[in-house]
């Protein structure tokens, strides 16, 4: 056996030994160095070839996803036949064929014999209300966009986006921001919302790396509102709060536009649901906790300068905490995620991801001041804990 034959098979027993203890640290770290030997492994030309090909499948998959294809192979435990997939969603068999190749040498379904396809783990997942929406609501607002940015991005002689008109308006001819573009299409609202419902599967909330007792609990008058979820969504975040932390003192409030909260089919009634708009006066004075997630990546300066002002003009001196579970961009080497994450803002929102200087400033100029950043690493978001300045 020759060396690299060797260290590859090595590798592979690794990596089976890993999968089967269900070790996650292992297999995120022998992950890390898988990719890291492929950036070493990859000839430049090879680099530059897969970024240029890189649209293709997740073209094809969204066809397929379109056309009910994906969802009909993962209900299937065997294998299903081009001639099959063809009658059941209209399309062409050749089309389908085609469509299926590239899906297959990635993994995302299983060419069992010619032209006959099983389901992998990756189809399964597909299919996920969540993901299913994610990927139809990405694929739709943020592919596009991003497809027009270099020509967009020229036209402006290369500026970096500040404002509206953006990309977004730009590649889908519209005025509207993109929360006013998905209110008139609720279909894929419903995406959307299903993606924010359950996209961070996998990631810490941030009531599991901060002292809640100390920040939050501590201290909490019980008449008074205890936890607002501004730009909520469907209240996933609240949910969750609620079902760990039963017996915190206060009210829960979850806030958001009117389309969103009129969408919410079942919440506690410990949860409150509020219509509200935050360029306007936020109308729930004094409580002790006004919670944003992932709310300022997707808005310029200015216009968070007007959402935390609104907040700073409700909070309670010497009380009152704002709290924003955000990624906090490192000043040099991003890791690739966030780093693809502030394009994709740029390109859906005319938004961006924030370094800490650059909240700092944020808050400052709306009469807010930073406590404290709480960071669980680069790769996920931290939370940025703010109070009123003296
Ligand atoms: C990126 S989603 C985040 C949802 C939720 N916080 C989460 O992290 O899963 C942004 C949310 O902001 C809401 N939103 C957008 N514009 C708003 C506005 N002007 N006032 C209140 N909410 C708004 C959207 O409806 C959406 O639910």
């Amino acid at each position: 056996m020759t060396s690299a034959a060797k260290a590859s098979a090595d590798f592979v027993a690794a990596a089976e030994s890993v999968l089967a203890s269900q070790d996650e640290a292992a297999r995120k770290q022998l992950l890390g160095t898988a990719m890291k030997a492929t950036a070493m492994l990859e000839a430049p030309l090879d680099a530059v070839w897969r970024m240029v090909m890189s649209p293709h499948a997740p073209a094809a998959c969204m066809t397929l996803i379109k056309a009910g294809v994906i969802q009909e192979i993962a209900k299937s435990d065997a294998p299903l036949t081009a001639e099959h997939l063809s009658k059941t969603s209209g399309a062409d068999k050749l089309l389908l064929v085609c469509l299926l190749r590239p899906l297959s040498a990635l993994g995302v379904v299983k060419e069992a014999r010619q032209e006959e396809y099983a389901p992998t783990p990756v189809t399964k997942i597909l299919v996920d209300r969540a993901l299913l929406g994610g990927y139809q609501f990405m694929f739709s607002a943020a592919t596009r966009s991003l497809a027009n940015l270099p020509f967009y991005l020229e036209k402006t002689n290369f500026k970096h986006v500040s404002g509206a008109p953006g990309p977004f308006q730009d590649a889908h001819g519209t005025p509207d921001n993109m929360y006013l573009w998905l209110a008139s299409d609720p279909a894929m609202m419903a995406n959307f919302n299903a993606f924010m419902t359950g996209q961070r599967a996998d990631r810490k909330q941030w009531f599991d790396f901060i002292d809640v007792y100390d920040i939050l609990l501590k201290g909490a008058d019980p008449s008074a509102p205890l936890l607002i979820d501004i730009g909520g969504g469907e209240g996933h975040d609240l949910l969750e709060f609620h079902r760990r932390y039963p017996n915190a003192p206060g009210r829960l409030i979850l806030q958001d536009l009117p389309p969103v909260i009129d969408s919410i089919q079942d919440l506690p009634s410990k949860v409150e649901c509020q219509k509200y708009d935050f360029f306007q006066e936020q109308p729930v004075k004094g409580a002790r906790c006004y919670y944003f997630r992932s709310i300022f990546h997707n808005w310029p300066d200015a216009d968070c300068i007007k959402i935390l002002r609104n907040t700073a003009a409700a909070m309670r001196p010497g009380y009152s905490k704002l709290l924003m579970s955000e990624f906090v961009l490192p000043s040099s080497n991003t890791p690739l995620y966030p780093a693809l994450l502030d394009i994709n803002m740029m390109a859906l929102l005319n938004g961006m991801e924030r370094t800490e200087a650059e909240f700092s400033a944020l808050l400052d100029a709306a009469g807010l001041k930073v406590v404290k950043f709480w960071s669980v690493g680069a790769e996920t978001e931290g939370l940025v804990e703010a109070v009123l300045k003296d």
